[in-house]
């Protein structure tokens, strides 16, 4: 008999972390993953979006800022596959603080490369690099596009994309860069702004909030759902070649039209409750970011499904009943806000798994 894959995640408390332990587990993986001390303290709240898998789930805690901790888990496990997705991963961030930023996006990537060539130089690498390397190249971006990063975040990602290439071409890895495009779901962080916006309209349609404050309205995203993208990661690593791969959709939508089909969906104008404020628009913007996924559809055999319209339906109604159990707590009655009707529409419970998390 064969013996069982041994997957190792860094952010796997994240929501890429989350799914794609999901699918790891149902591949039949044993599924390993470092998280930082202070989450093994509070898995409550910090480990909500993985509670569901929690007794399936090996976790260790390490801290991408200390070489030596890797080092020990990376050797404890022994993984057949490693998938680094940990990171300051919120590009505003990065604009407040670059040196915690490339702290923990280069040298937190170069400590796990190095650890992995030393200690397991056969286990296949992923890298989570980003579109927000591409910055401000014209779209639509392919592999071949010259990156033009936009920030922080943006250039630790380039560094990150090249030492991983470094590390295939001088050591041979079997290591491998996807640049995902934004990808959500349910689970995203509320700091993003397709969260942003789904849980405000939950929490207008409910009564508990009265505005929604927003930067640059015009910016466009190639938004796709994060559970179909773990898939890609996953597909890189079964290639025989190591390799770099553009995962999107190919539609690219504004934060506006986000906005409007949000709304829309509970019977809101936006516009009633939209106020513009600067503190959320960036010293740099990248303007439209739209990605050509051809040489993963054609490598990888990996194509997305699920549209631009059905992921903002799941995210909201998701947040509708989020918000209306904390309004039903508040000793507010759901059917006060005429929600039965909305409520049906919830995506089916396997698809809408594991509690939104509230970082
Ligand atoms: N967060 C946020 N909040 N963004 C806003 C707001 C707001 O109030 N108003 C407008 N935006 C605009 C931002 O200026 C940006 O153009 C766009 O909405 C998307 O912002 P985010 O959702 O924060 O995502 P991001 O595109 O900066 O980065 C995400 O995607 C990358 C892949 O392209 C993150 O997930 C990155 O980690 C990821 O690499």
């Amino acid at each position: 008999m064969s013996k069982l894959k041994r997957a190792l995640i860094t952010g796997i408390s994240g929501q890429d972390g989350s799914y794609l332990s999901e699918l790891l587990l149902g591949k039949g993986y044993e599924v390993h993953g470092i998280v930082r001390r202070v989450a093994m303290e509070d898995p409550q709240h910090r480990l909500s979006r993985i509670h569901h898998l929690k007794d399936r789930l090996q976790l260790h805690a390490a801290s991408l800022e200390s070489y030596p901790s890797l080092m020990k888990v990376v050797a404890a496990v022994c993984p057949d596959e490693v998938y680094h997705l940990a990171a300051q991963s919120y590009v505003s961030y990065s604009f407040e603080d670059e040196f915690s930023t490339f702290e923990v996006n280069v040298n937190g990537t170069h400590y796990l490369l190095s650890a992995c060539r030393d200690v397991v130089p056969s286990a296949r690498f992923y890298f989570a690099g980003s579109s927000e390397m591409f910055g401000s190249a014209p779209a639509p971006q392919n592999e071949s596009t010259a990156f033009r990063p936009r920030s922080a975040y943006g250039i630790s990602k380039v560094a990150g994309y090249h030492l991983t290439r470094n590390y295939r071409e001088a050591y041979g890895l079997h290591a491998s860069c996807g640049m995902l495009y934004n990808h959500e779901s349910p689970r995203r962080g509320m700091e993003f702004v397709t969260r942003k916006i789904s849980s405000l309209a939950a929490q207008i349609k409910l009564g508990l909030a009265s505005e929604i404050r927003l930067g640059n309205p015009e910016a466009r995203r190639d938004w796709g759902h994060a559970r179909e993208y773990v898939e890609g990661m996953w597909r890189m690593l079964q290639q025989e070649q190591p390799d770099d791969y553009v995962i999107a959709t190919g539609e690219t939508h504004s934060v506006r039209e986000f906005l409007e089909c949000t709304f829309d969906f509970l019977g809101l104008d936006p516009y009633k409750y939209l106020v513009l404020d600067n503190r959320f628009v960036r010293p740099a913007e990248v303007d439209v970011l739209l990605g050509d996924m051809s040489k993963a559809r054609e490598h990888l055999g990996w194509t997305p499904k699920i549209s631009f319209r059905e992921l903002a339906r799941e995210m909201v109604f998701s947040d509708l009943d989020l918000y209306s159990r904390v309004a039903v707590n508040e000793g507010k009655s759901a059917a006060a806000f005429s929600l039965a009707p909305m409520i049906t529409h919830i995506p089916p419970a396997a698809e809408n798994e594991g509690t939104p998390a509230a970082d």
